[in-house]
């Protein structure tokens, strides 16, 4: 079901302050900003080094060529009341979500649901760089808020 990771989330005071951080720190490449007004967030998309298979040890093809890209994903609440707000001043900044490729998402949620893992989101909905997203309760998944990512068709 989960083909890899595609981003972890990282909750943040300052959107800014930390894009600079990773970026100068890392080396990562600022993708987007986006502000998601309906979850209250003003987040950033940083993608990883472009990976690619070519050359590593393995035989199969269809695996060569370049990997869709990984992201690290950067989230500053727009307010206190919202979902990521509220977890900073619970928990602070850190590690917020880990969100997983798939590549259906609609069947991914119902084959949780049919399992028995809490759903925040029942029904996919627009996340950032254009996919599909939902997330699934951290209570039935170890404390961890998992996020299942449908990619923009490109
Ligand atoms: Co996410």
């Amino acid at each position: 079901m989960l083909t890899r990771i595609d981003h972890v989330g990282i909750a943040v005071h300052d959107l800014d302050a930390a894009v600079e951080h990773y970026t100068g720190t890392f080396g990562l490449r600022l993708v987007a900003t986006e502000s998601n007004t309906e979850q209250g967030v003003r987040e950033a998309m940083l993608a990883l080094s472009d990976a690619r298979l070519d050359g590593l040890v393995g035989s199969d093809d269809a695996l060569r060529g370049p990997l869709p890209a990984s992201y690290v994903q950067l989230l500053e609440p727009m307010d206190d009341d919202t979902p990521v707000g509220r977890f900073l001043a619970r928990r602070g900044e850190g590690l917020h979500h880990v969100g997983y490729a798939v590549d259906d998402i609609e069947s991914a949620l119902e084959s949780l649901a049919a399992q028995g893992i809490s759903l925040i989101d029942s029904r996919a909905r627009h996340g950032s760089l254009g996919a599909s997203i939902a997330f699934a309760h951290p209570r039935d998944l170890f404390g961890v808020l998992t996020e299942l990512v449908q990619a923009a068709r490109s």
